[in-house]
């Protein structure tokens, strides 16, 4: 069974974005990645609410949100409440009580998510394991698509993946930045379930080839 595959929509063209979600949910996506971005936890500013919404008309797949925003915990209530929202994910390095936030989305019957930058060891997410259902993993810098895959998180994933299995946990390992068919395949083999890719999907010649590539 191959891994989870999830476009994030950052890549894609958004003046046709309708077309664009179509066009990779035709080509077999699993989930659509949805990054938002506040310009003040990360230096970029992405889009909110409307345009989750908005792609999801066009796509019958779950969408897996991604906060990188500062008091997330102001925010998630929105962002549940579009159709189509599985997950949402926020960062255990904004500046809110993450414990707390993971339990309002578990409680909306939502995938809650926590994510960790590359710099954030795992051992300080450690009292929260458990509590979520994602752990997304950051392979770049989170702020911009079209990155470098850092290598060193593969240890990282490695680490998660052992911790769950010693922990008899089941949540899922995602990788976020820079992940291609090369770079996923890596990923797979150190435990991710989840593969988000916006560059490598958005920008394919075939994108239905490109995701079975990433499926591995
Ligand atoms: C980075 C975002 C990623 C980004 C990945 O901050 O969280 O989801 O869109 O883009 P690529 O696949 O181009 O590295
Ligand atoms: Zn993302």
């Amino acid at each position: 069974m191959g891994s989870i595959i999830a476009p994030s929509i950052l890549a894609s063209n958004f003046a046709c974005l309708g077309d664009e979600v179509a066009s990779v949910t035709a080509a077999g996506a699993d989930w659509i990645h949805c990054d938002v971005m506040d310009g003040d936890f990360v230096p970029n500013i992405s889009f909110g609410e409307p345009i989750v919404k908005a792609a999801g008309r066009h796509t019958g797949l779950p969408l897996d949100v991604h906060l990188m925003i500062q008091r997330p915990d102001r925010y998630i209530g929105q962002f549940m409440d579009i159709p189509g929202v599985a997950s949402v994910t926020s960062h255990l390095e904004a500046n809110h009580d993450a414990g707390i936030t993971l339990d309002t989305v578990r409680a909306a019957g939502k995938k809650a998510g926590l994510s960790i930058k590359p710099g954030t060891p795992l051992d300080q997410a450690r009292e929260l394991f458990g509590r979520f259902d994602i752990l997304l993993i950051m392979t770049v810098e989170p702020g911009f698509g079209g990155q470098p895959f850092m290598t060193e998180m593969l240890g990282k994933i490695r680490e998660a993946d052992r911790l769950r299995k010693d922990l008899g946990l089941g949540f899922l390992i995602e990788v976020d930045g820079g992940i291609d068919a090369t770079t996923a395949a890596l990923c797979r083999e150190a435990g991710a379930d989840v593969m988000v890719a916006g560059t490598s999907v958005f920008k394919a010649a075939d994108r239905a080839a490109e995701i079975r590539a990433l499926r591995g």
